[in-house]
């Protein structure tokens, strides 16, 4: 007899891991340099509708399949595809969902590791000698990507932390974990906004973010945002739906799901307000490149008084977000192995996790040599830059909304209205107009969302 499925302790154990798997590399790094690069204003309203249109109704299907199959993504649709038109091949949504979750902690984590080398260097006081001079920053952060045993060392480091997490299970790993981190990141971002708030840029800040200027909006911005909102909520992949079949009936998901969201949005853009104002003090040439996050930001932390804690409490928060996205990355696959193959967690999370160790190597190796700093477009821009850029490319541009659009197909044709309307209203109550609006927005507005960008990619739209 299979052991009963874990459960979050509570309503808070769900949302603050969900948000923890949401809120992430993302948030801190991506959004504010695509937010740059865009322009801001008309971009971020852009940004707004996507989460609200695609992101919201994508979120509430995931984690709807989750709690209605109790399963990891390949038994979610193995078990809701049953004698449905389509049948056992909707299970390839969910093997696709476990190869993506795999592919993405490979090299996910390599990047979360210069986090840890860049609080070592903060707490040391080393950054402060590199900071004073922009070039030194930039050789530093060159040899650093180009020297392998750094780059496996971290990684490793990271890794680790992440498996001895999951090992521990739901309840006493992933929720436990969730709820000292989450609340240490938000009071160090919510100390970094205050800070922005007496630096010069802030003004300036404010306006970039807030005041829409449309002409500068192009359709390759508008596919970005979309894009964009699909990674920053962890969909695509399966990661909402096994943290969905851990949530308890008697929690409503709606509520759930538009908690997440809006959490994960304020985070984005208090990111962006925390950056922008400190580059913005200045009349620094940033120059468009997606490593300013640890090239550019440590130089500009120390022109501003308390330069060390700003830096050193910066990289803390980034890696606290990037451990509780590779937590939820690496439960996707451990869930896999646990339903479907009949491990036990602890085989699970160990084996998994040490593939995935193992396969990230060949991106930790790659960013070296051949790729320049420019070419290290994290998150879906290059496929230039060896591995690590090749999967990232593919993840992103391919895996997540292929999958996406899958999910938010399967839910919308082929689940059934019942089944639908029971599962969110159950532990809501009646849910309304909002149902309708659901439906529309998972049957018809996000597949053709999602559609767009995967034409755009067919197309060989570049996104620059
Ligand atoms: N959402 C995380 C971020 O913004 C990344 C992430 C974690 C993710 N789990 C995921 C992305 C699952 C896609 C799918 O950094």
């Amino acid at each position: 007899m299979a052991q009963e499925r874990s459960q979050w302790t509570g309503r808070l154990g769900f949302i603050l891991a969900a948000s923890g798997s949401a809120i992430g590399l993302g948030n801190l790094w991506k959004f504010p340099y695509i937010t740059y690069e865009n322009n801001g204003g008309a971009f971020v309203l852009v940004y707004l509708a996507a989460i609200a249109v695609v992101g919201v109704p994508i979120m509430v299907a995931e984690v709807l399949l989750g709690r209605r199959s109790q399963k990891n993504p390949v038994g979610a649709f193995r078990v809701l595809a049953a004698g449905k038109p389509g049948g056992k091949w909707w299970q390839a949504v969910g093997f696709l969902g476990v190869l993506t979750g795999f592919v993405i902690l490979s090299y996910y984590s390599v990047v979360a590791g210069w986090t840890i080398r860049y609080i070592l260097l903060a707490v040391s006081g080393k950054l402060a000698g590199l900071a004073h001079h922009p070039a030194a920053m930039q050789s530093f952060f060159g040899e650093f990507l180009s020297n392998p045993w750094q780059q496996i060392f971290f990684h490793c480091l990271f890794m680790g932390a992440t498996i001895g997490i999951v090992y521990f299970g739901v309840g006493r790993g992933i929720e436990r974990a969730a709820r000292f981190l989450m609340p240490v990141l938000l009071s160090i971002l919510v100390m970094l906004v205050v800070y922005s708030f007496w630096t010069p840029g802030f003004g300036d800040a404010m306006r970039f973010l807030f005041r829409p200027n449309f002409s500068e909006l192009t359709t390759g911005g508008v596919l970005e945002a979309l894009g964009h909102s699909f990674f920053t909520l962890s969909l695509g992949m399966g990661a909402m739906l096994t943290y969905g079949s851990y949530m308890r009936k008697r929690d409503s998901i709606p509520r759930a799901a538009l908690t997440i969201c809006a959490m994960d949005t304020m985070i984005a853009i208090m990111a962006c307000i925390v950056m922008f104002s400190i580059i913005f003090s200045f009349d620094f040439e940033v120059t468009k490149s997606s490593t300013i996050l640890f090239t550019t930001l440590p130089v500009v932390f120390f022109q501003l008084p308390g330069g060390s804690a700003v830096s050193a409490l910066f990289y803390v928060l980034v890696a606290f977000a990037a451990l509780t996205s590779t937590i939820s990355l690496l439960e996707v696959v451990s869930s896999y192995a646990i339903d479907e193959l009949g491990w036990r967690r602890q085989r699970a999370t160990l084996t998994m996790g040490a593939a995935i160790l193992v396969f990230g190597i060949l991106s930790a190796v790659s960013l070296g040599g051949n790729a320049t700093l420019s070419d290290i477009n994290f998150i879906g821009r290059s496929s230039t830059a060896g591995v690590f850029g090749t999967l990232d490319y593919l993840a992103s541009n391919w895996f997540l909304p292929v999958g996406g659009l899958l999910i938010a197909l399967f839910t919308g044709w082929f689940l059934g209205r019942e089944a639908s309307k029971e599962e969110l209203e159950e532990g809501n109550g009646p849910l309304g107009w909002a149902f309708p609006l659901w439906r529309f927005l998972i049957r018809i507005a996000a597949p053709a969302a999602v559609g767009a960008i995967i034409v755009s990619v067919i197309l060989g739209a570049e996104y620059q």
